[in-house]
């Protein structure tokens, strides 16, 4: 529709006043806003419309709280995604690796399977099911259903968007042990384990570091051992709740809203700073309702790399001569090569050592016992996988970081000691304050380019400086930014809720 206005050349005023009466002629004459039938058929196709900038519904609810349709990414690209329409929230995307361009060549259709499409070259992503109408239930949940055929009443489901969860789970959503969310930033994610929770950071390719864990108490049910493995589900009573069988929940993990019956929707949703939260829609904004990590210095990574967090203080560098500013420790190393594939590199080392820090979540760190610091040293210098070590003097207890140096814990305890591997060339940067300033504000540059291309949020870069890489390979880019774009508004009013909530 708006399609055809696109093609005309004319001065520049008359354009604008043509894309001013734009919407009034869809108005009169067609549906710019793809009028929702609450099911889509087979052949049912749809372009992106050049006039819209943030979403094109396809699709609504019965309730009219949930849409799906065609999310505009980063201004140029396309996502099919479920929306929460009051506070325009996305639940959930499709998890295309690349994502398309918002033109006209770009097809999105229902053939059977879900697809989006350039005609002319490619296939983006598809459900590659063969079903006969598309569903939006009211729980948000996106179905491929086959008729109904015979005895039973129930459609059969061949597809569902609840199979394949975003970074967030709504009320209702069964989550099980097949599943994965992901934050947005690509950086963390969630799985269930055997009878836990488990939340897992992907620091380098192949770090997978479990930095929070929540077992079933069994409160309420004994978990049966070779009784299958659980699921979780978001209750609408302000829980979540942990089932081996449907009967009773072996853990329940309850929020701020536990059994006070409130009408307004609640998601669990893995932030890009890698806390689980839960939030609930009260009408006009979304209130924080649970998090799952209260203290800030246990979140993976609060201070970025070589970064050091101190409870009741904040942030600083391990390096007592770099300052902390901006949200990282700028001019820090680098240290975003693997030593073990690239052995020259490995002259290029220098070590630092620092008193009186820890690792975070540590009861899930690995560590040996040895009987000394300098063999705890060693174990770490002897390895290229080792990246820096921990010990503890009075415990024995030496941890090995295997994965690039994030954010330790600042303690009053010397007899704690930190041995970190940094990259000399890294380090000269430091030598020259002036140079150190420069590079730091390229550093920033660059950073808040990488932000405005897609992460979005101030948070997100001050946790991760180093980490673009990781993003590019694990992600595609794809699944980064998408709600932050929509939702930085609401997001704010998230914010400011979780501070009034604490
Ligand atoms: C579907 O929802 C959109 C908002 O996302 C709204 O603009 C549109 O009018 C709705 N259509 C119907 C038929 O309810
Ligand atoms: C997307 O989801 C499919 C399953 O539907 C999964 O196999 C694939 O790994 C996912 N891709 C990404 C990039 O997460
Ligand atoms: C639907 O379209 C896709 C992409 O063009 C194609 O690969 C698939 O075979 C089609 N499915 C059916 C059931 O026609
Ligand atoms: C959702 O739909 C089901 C029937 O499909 C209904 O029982 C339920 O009450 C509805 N829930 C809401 C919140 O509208
Ligand atoms: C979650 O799983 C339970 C039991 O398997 C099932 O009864 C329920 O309908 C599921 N919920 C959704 C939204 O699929
Ligand atoms: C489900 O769990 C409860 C409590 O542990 C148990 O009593 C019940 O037998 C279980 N049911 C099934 C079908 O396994
Ligand atoms: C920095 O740390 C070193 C040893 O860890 C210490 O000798 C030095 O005094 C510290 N400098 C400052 C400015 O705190
Ligand atoms: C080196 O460290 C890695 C990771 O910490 C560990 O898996 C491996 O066993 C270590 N290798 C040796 C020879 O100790
Ligand atoms: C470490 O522990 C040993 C004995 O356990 C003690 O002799 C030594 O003084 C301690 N060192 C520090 C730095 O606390
Ligand atoms: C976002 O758009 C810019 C240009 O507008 C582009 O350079 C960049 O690659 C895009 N980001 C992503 C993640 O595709």
């Amino acid at each position: 529709m708006g399609r055809s206005f696109n093609s005309v050349t004319r001065p520049r005023s008359t354009l604008i006043l043509f894309l001013l009466i734009i919407p009034f002629l869809c108005m009169l004459t067609w549906p710019c806003t793809a009028a929702a039938a609450q099911e889509l058929h087979k052949g049912f196709e749809a372009n992106p419309n050049p006039s819209i900038s943030s979403f094109q519904p396809l699709l609504n609810d019965s309730s009219g709280k949930f849409s799906f349709g065609l999310l505009r990414v980063n201004s140029t690209q396309l996502a099919l995604a479920v929306l929460h329409v009051p506070s325009s929230e996305t639940l959930w995307i499709a998890n295309s690796t690349t994502l398309p361009r918002w033109s006209d060549h770009t097809k999105v259709f229902f053939n059977g399977s879900l697809v989006i499409s350039d005609p002319r070259t490619r296939t983006f992503w598809s459900t590659q099911t063969q079903g006969d109408k598309l569903v939006l239930l009211n729980n948000s949940n996106l179905q491929i259903q086959k008729a109904l055929d015979n005895s039973n009443n129930f459609p059969t489901i061949l597809w569902q968007s609840f199979d394949h969860p975003t970074n967030t789970l709504v009320e209702t959503q069964n989550f099980t042990s097949t599943m994965t969310i992901v934050s947005s930033n690509g950086l963390y994610s969630m799985r269930l384990g055997n009878y836990f929770i488990g939340l897992y950071a992907k620091f380098d390719s192949d770090s997978d570091q479990i930095y929070w864990k929540h077992k079933a108490l069994q409160a309420r049910a004994q978990i049966i051992e070779g009784g299958g493995p659980i699921h979780v589900r978001v209750d609408p009573d302000g829980w979540l709740g942990m089932y081996q069988n449907e009967t009773a929940p072996v853990d329940v993990e309850s929020f701020n809203s536990f059994q006070r019956t409130l009408e307004g929707l609640l998601m669990v949703r893995l932030e890009p700073d890698g806390n689980l939260k839960a939030y609930y829609w009260s009408g006009s904004s979304w209130g924080l309702d649970y998090e799952a990590i209260t203290d800030t210095c246990e979140l993976p990574n609060p201070c970025g790399s070589y970064g050091l967090c101190t409870p009741g203080t904040g942030c600083s560098c391990m390096d007592n001569t770099t300052e902390f500013s901006s949200g990282s420790c700028s001019g820090s190393a680098s240290y975003s090569y693997d030593p073990c594939t690239d052995p020259k590199s490995q002259n290029d080392i220098k070590i630092s050592r620092r008193k009186g820090v820890d690792v975070p979540f540590k009861e899930l760190m690995r560590y040996e016992t040895t009987p000394s610091l300098e063999e705890c040293e060693n174990t770490c210098e002897m390895n290229c996988s080792c990246y820096g070590s921990v010990y503890n003097n009075a415990s024995g207890f030496c941890y090995i970081l295997d994965y690039p140096i994030q954010t330790l814990l600042g303690t009053g305890d010397d007899s704690k000691v930190g041995y970190f591997k940094i990259r000399e060339e890294a380090k000269k940067k430091r030598i020259y304050p002036g140079l150190g300033v420069g590079i730091g504000l390229l550093g920033a540059a660059l950073l808040c380019l990488i932000g405005a291309i897609g992460f979005g949020s101030y948070k997100i870069w001050v946790n991760k400086r180093r980490v673009n890489r990781i993003l590019e390979e694990e992600t595609g880019g794809a699944m980064s930014g998408p709600y932050k774009d929509l939702g930085s508004a609401s997001f704010r009013s998230i914010e400011m809720c979780s501070g009034s909530h604490r």
